[in-house]
């Protein structure tokens, strides 16, 4: 059976674009949602345009209150019933409360070659540290932060000159290579890893 696909988003939603595009044809699945934590997260409008109903619950009337925040992301995607949940550049911690909910649903892209440099400023991280090269990672999000089985990965050189823009850029379109491709395979149940050079 297809599987409904939620896309939870807070900016641009690059990945989001990349994702709903590859969700065509034989693709085991379709998007059902694209779910703002912001009104000005850019990728609303490129998901309409796209015919992908889309919603906005925005974390700031609830303060610190992560646990009503979360219960409204629920009240959210409960119509849209989604089978899998996909954080593309979701810039909110979420809680274990909501993510044991969704445990093994719910994937994320992050920028970098997870176990390393999870969190944020992960280019200008991997730049300082002089690595030699850097990615991203799609894995299967649990409750510790940007841990959770790792179901793809895509390497890029770093380049003499490099700035943390320049090589976000060299990942960012990996990460358009790689979501798709894990997605694909995840939604059709298959949880082995993809590595993409
Ligand atoms: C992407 O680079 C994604 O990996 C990153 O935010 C960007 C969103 O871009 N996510 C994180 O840093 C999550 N911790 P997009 O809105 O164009 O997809």
């Amino acid at each position: 059976m297809t599987k409904r696909v939620a896309i939870l988003i807070s900016g641009g939603g690059s990945n989001m674009v990349a994702l709903a595009d590859s969700m065509v044809g034989d693709h085991p699945a379709r998007p059902c949602l694209v779910l703002a934590n912001s009104d000005q997260a850019g990728g609303l409008e490129k998901a309409a345009s796209r015919g992908i109903p889309t919603a906005v619950v925005d974390h700031r009337p609830f303060g610190g209150d992560r646990a009503a925040f979360e219960a409204a992301l629920n009240t959210a995607l409960a119509p849209a019933a989604p089978d899998i949940l996909c954080l593309a550049g979701f810039m909110r911690v979420l809680t274990e409360g909501f993510i044991s909910g969704w445990q093994g649903r719910m994937l994320n892209i992050h920028p970098s070659l997870l176990p390393k440099y999870r969190g944020l400023h992960t280019h200008a991280r991997a730049l300082a540290a002089g690595d030699a090269e850097h990615g991203c990672t799609v894995h299967e999000v649990t409750p510790a932060l940007d841990d959770g089985p790792i179901l793809g990965q895509a390497k890029v050189p770093v380049l003499p000159g490099d700035t943390p823009d320049s090589l976000a850029a060299r990942v960012l379109t990996q990460e358009h290579r790689l979501y798709p491709a894990v997605l694909r395979r995840f939604a059709a149940g298959d949880r082995s890893p993809i590595f993409l050079t």
